[in-house]
């Protein structure tokens, strides 16, 4: 079974999703029937979180619905973001006690009342939860509590490996652990099979590709965009500086010793290049700026 994604006005591809879009299709039929569920997709940036939700859409019941709401990444974050993002697709009660987030319980009611429907079942999609606000958090915490009890999936997209230790997510994932009603779905990266599929008719040295991307779905289909060749595409550039401006000045400091490195690096060069050693490569790797890959080896490119 093939599924796609919407990418603006072109149809996208997907592969290797059909286990994670299966649970959710079943999810939504359950839904369909009063109960409800939270279902977790999660992975590093580009792994491919929002197209699964968007492949969703299409398995949503013409008498049901899909609601998406945004968290985004801003200095100042805005107070229940991802509802305000709802305007318009929701009810005017919903809208009404979102402009008016100072009165909580109002809103949870709304939340709640427009969760019941009809229309039903509804799949509500917060997308990007590691950048959520404290409002928005504790609206998903309480719905989270009432969900089974609700025709709804609610779907929560998140970069797991941005998540640190102390990260306020971690209540509400704490919370969703204890319930039986939870999906963790964490998306892995592609296969030779999948990137030799992307790569159509062209002919594409499928292994350095790999080499290259680790099989992150959109840094393979930005290096399939450019032709496969030697250069780095201007996008992958600006994903990378994006990430690495978060990070603190002496995490930033070991990146960029190690970029240097014309090469991948094997665990031995990283120990011995990164002054105070493994415990200052851990640190970076809990701040989310040193991808761990798939099958736990420490070997990476520069
Ligand atoms: N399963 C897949 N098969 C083929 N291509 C994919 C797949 N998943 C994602 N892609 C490609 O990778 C790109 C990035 O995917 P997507 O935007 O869904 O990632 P994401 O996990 O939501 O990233 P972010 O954390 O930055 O929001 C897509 O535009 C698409 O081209
Ligand atoms: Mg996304």
């Amino acid at each position: 079974m093939s599924a796609t994604c919407q990418d603006g006005a072109v149809a996208r591809l997907i592969l290797e999703r059909d286990r994670e879009l299966g649970v959710l299709t079943e999810a939504v039929r359950a839904a369909q029937h009063g109960a409800g569920c939270v279902a977790l997709v999660f992975g590093e940036a580009g792994i491919g979180k929002s197209c699964v939700v968007e492949a969703l859409r299409a398995r949503v019941p013409a008498r049901g619905r899909m609601l998406v709401g945004y968290c985004d990444d801003l200095a100042t974050k805005r107070a229940l973001g991802p509802f305000r993002d709802l305007a318009g697709s929701a009810g005017t009660a919903l809208t009404l006690a979102v402009q008016d987030g100072g009165d909580r319980d109002r809103l949870f009611a709304a939340l709640r009342a427009e969760l019941e429907g009809p229309p039903t079942p509804t799949v509500l999609v917060i997308e990007d939860v590691h950048w959520a606000d404290d409002a928005t958090l504790d609206a998903l915490r309480f719905l989270i509590r009432r969900i089974t009890r609700l025709p709804a999936v609610l779907v929560l997209t998140y970069r797991d490996d941005e998540v640190g230790n102390t990260h306020p997510l971690h209540q509400l994932l704490g919370q969703a652990a204890g319930m039986a009603a939870v999906h963790r779905l964490p998306l892995r990266r592609l296969s030779a099979d999948a990137v030799r599929q992307l790569g159509g008719e062209r002919p594409v040295d499928v292994a350095r590709i790999l080499a290259v991307t680790s099989g992150n779905p959109f840094f393979v289909t930005e290096v399939l965009a450019a032709g496969g060749g030697d250069t780095v595409p201007h996008t992958i550039v600006q994903a990378v500086l994006a990430r690495v401006r978060h990070l603190d000045e002496s995490t930033r400091e070991v990146v960029e010793q190690l970029a240097v490195v014309p090469s991948a690096l094997d665990r031995w060069l990283v120990d011995a290049l990164v002054p105070g050693g493994p415990p200052a490569l851990l640190a970076a790797e809990q701040r989310g700026c040193w991808p761990s890959p798939p099958n736990g080896s420490r070997s990476a490119t520069s």
